[in-house]
């Protein structure tokens, strides 16, 4: 039986296999490191707070994703299955290592920021 998410550490060992994954992926790696060229040491420690606020409610994050991401989209054009993939690796880590309610919480948040940003930037909010 897999334990559920319960500590900061929990939610860096997750956030780290994450980011290892979506680096090694052929559509969403490039996004990262050839587009964005993403400084890891500093994102990965502001994911961790955000995950942990998101999860614990624990103040650690403040930003703005939005913007964030609205601004990645003007540079290059992120669409539906970018965000499908996304979702899928994200979900499939939580699953590989958790299971309970915090977990299905970091699935069922990871889904509807989703949906919200894909709203903003997407024409007309469509799916595709
Ligand atoms: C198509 C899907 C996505 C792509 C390609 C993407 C890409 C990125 C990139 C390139 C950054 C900037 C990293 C940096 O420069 O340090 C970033 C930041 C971030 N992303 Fe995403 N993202 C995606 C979806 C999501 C989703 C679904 C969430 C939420 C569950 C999310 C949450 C965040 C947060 C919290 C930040 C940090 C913002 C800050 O610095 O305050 N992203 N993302």
């Amino acid at each position: 039986m897999k334990k559920d998410i319960k500590t900061r550490r929990d939610i860096e060992l997750l956030v780290d296999r994450f980011y290892k994954n979506v680096r090694a992926d052929h559509l969403l790696g490039p996004v990262f490191d050839d587009i964005a060229k993403v400084n890891w040491e500093k994102h990965l420690r502001v994911m961790y707070d955000f995950w942990d606020n998101t999860i614990f409610f624990s103040g650690t994050y403040s930003g703005n994703p939005m913007h964030l991401h609205q601004h990645l989209h003007e540079r290059f054009s992120l669409n539906s299955t970018h965000f499908e993939r996304w979702n899928e690796l994200f979900d499939a880590v939580v699953d590989e290592l958790y299971s309970g309610t915090n977990a299905l919480l970091a699935k069922q948040r990871a889904a509807s920021i989703a949906a919200v940003i894909k709203s903003k930037i997407l024409p007309n909010g469509k799916s595709r």
